[in-house]
């Protein structure tokens, strides 16, 4: 939703544009990235998507992926061109309100020059028309995201940076935007997406999908899982859609944490505030597809069975990370940190070592009482990690978590738990980063907790006691 600042433009698309307008040019174009400290080609500049509209049509015997994006934008400045994100593919097509556009593509970025400016404030569709076997993209810590074929499937999983692996877009959590993706399949597949099933519809030996998710999402968090999952559709007692896909050979030892799934949102419901979207459910593939989950929006996606601490995770992401979005992927511990923290109040709750026990364990790194406590996370502070390979290393996670706890010892657990409820409410469907998280905490306390945040977030090495 965040709008920066456009990046000068090229020399050759001033040229060109120039060429073409017959040199009436005011528009320029949005910038090619948005500067992102660890991800600086992701996203782009001079628009916010408010909608994208997939079409969608998947052959998993060839892997083929072909169809049409339409992405309905505010231009943010008057537009001679601007880029769309799409890692491989062909683009056959690219419209702009109906009208051919040209278009061209460097690496990642796809850039597009309507036959007319687009001039601030104006909405836009552009429509683009692609086709291709999508890739599975190396994140620089080596694990793999984007399009990930499956026995019978695929899969696609996109933090931080796979979305761009199956559909163009603005990919970058700060420009949110709602999504409906269809998506046909041949006759005995499913496939699943984020959000509402608004319908299931077989024609001519293919079933076609419709997924609706009306809140903002960020791209990261879009998923589709193809395949022969068993799904399985109910509510939760306050009439939420509860929809899960489980592979059949994970069947049997999901079942135990998939059954809480009701009673996690209404954990949560009760902890973090009111649930942020209109669906839940989770996806499980086989063990070792991923080898991580991942907290795609409202349906969270687990490599082999989860366990319910797993599932208290990435259901947490649903507020933290989900609804409240990092602004740059600097703040990840925003995310991490509270979905950790949230295992922990979920154990003190159900029977587990209180949170305080848990940060004595991880403080005192006893790796008997826990074999994570390893002493990992000292290794640079949660709130600035070195290096895009390290934004989901161990300090973001634990040393995160360890900041929410020592806020709690600070002001207690009335201000502690008003304060986590205020900031899901404050940002909601919103974004955030972490000079807001410690300016909105001191304000809603009243309590100057400037040393946690020098120590604990900002600070090298492990804290004094
Ligand atoms: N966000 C996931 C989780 O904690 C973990 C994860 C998967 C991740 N892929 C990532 C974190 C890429 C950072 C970058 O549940
Ligand atoms: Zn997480």
């Amino acid at each position: 939703m965040d709008l920066r600042r456009a990046a000068p433009a090229t020399a050759a698309l001033l040229a060109l544009t120039t060429a073409c307008t017959g040199g009436t040019v005011q528009g320029t174009p949005g910038a090619s990235g948005l500067r992102d400290p660890y991800f600086p080609k992701a996203g782009n500049g001079g628009y916010d998507v408010t909608h994208y509209g997939l079409k969608l049509d998947y052959a998993p015997g060839t892997g083929e992926l072909s169809g049409t994006a339409e992405i309905t934008a505010t231009a943010g400045q008057d537009l001679s061109a601007f880029n769309l994100d799409l890692e491989g593919m062909e683009v056959e097509s690219v419209r702009v309100d109906g009208k051919g556009a040209r278009f061209n593509r460097v690496g990642q970025e796809l850039t597009v020059r309507p036959s007319d400016e687009l001039t601030k404030g104006r909405t836009f569709r552009t429509v683009v028309r692609y086709s291709g076997t999508p890739r599975s993209i190396e994140d620089p810590d080596g694990s793999e995201e984007g399009w990930i074929e499956t026995d019978d499937g695929a899969v696609a999983v996109g933090e931080p940076q796979g979305s761009m692996a199956w559909f163009p877009g603005n990919h970058h959590p700060s420009d949110k935007a709602a999504y409906d993706v269809e998506i046909a399949v041949p006759k005995g597949y499913e496939a699943v997406s984020n959000g509402v099933l608004k319908s299931r519809t077989d024609r001519d030996g293919h079933t076609v999908f419709r997924w609706h998710s009306p809140e903002p999402m960020a791209g990261y968090l879009a998923t589709l899982a193809i395949g022969k999952y068993a799904v399985t559709a109910s509510r939760t007692a306050s009439g939420l859609p509860v929809l899960t896909a489980v592979r059949p050979e994970e069947a049997a030892d999901s079942a135990a944490a998939l059954k809480r799934i009701p009673e996690v949102v209404d954990w949560g419901t009760r902890r973090f505030g009111p649930y942020p979207f209109s669906a839940t459910g989770a996806i499980v593939e086989d063990d070792g597809t991923l080898g991580y989950a991942l907290e795609t929006q409202s349906r969270p996606i687990f490599s082999g069975a989860p366990d319910t601490e797993l599932l208290v995770h990435e259901m947490a992401h649903q507020w933290f990370g989900n609804s409240v979005s990092p602004r740059s992927w600097r703040d990840m511990w925003l995310n991490e940190g509270f979905a950790t923290y949230a295992e922990w109040l979920w154990a003190e709750e159900h029977g587990g070592p209180s949170a305080e026990k848990r940060f004595r364990t991880f403080y005192d790194e006893d790796t008997d009482a826990d074999p994570e406590a390893d002493g990992s996370y000292w290794a640079f502070p949660p709130a600035d990690p070195p290096g895009a390979e390290h934004i989901s290393d161990s300090p973001v996670y634990y040393r995160g978590a360890m900041v929410l706890h020592r806020i709690r010892q600070e002001v207690g657990d009335e201000a502690f738990f008003a304060l986590v409820r205020g900031w899901a409410a404050a940002h909601r469907h919103g974004n955030a980063d972490t000079k807001e998280f410690t300016a909105y905490a001191e304000r809603q306390t009243g309590k100057d907790l400037s040393g946690i945040w020098e120590t604990w977030l900002y600070g090298d090495g492990k804290p004094e006691e």
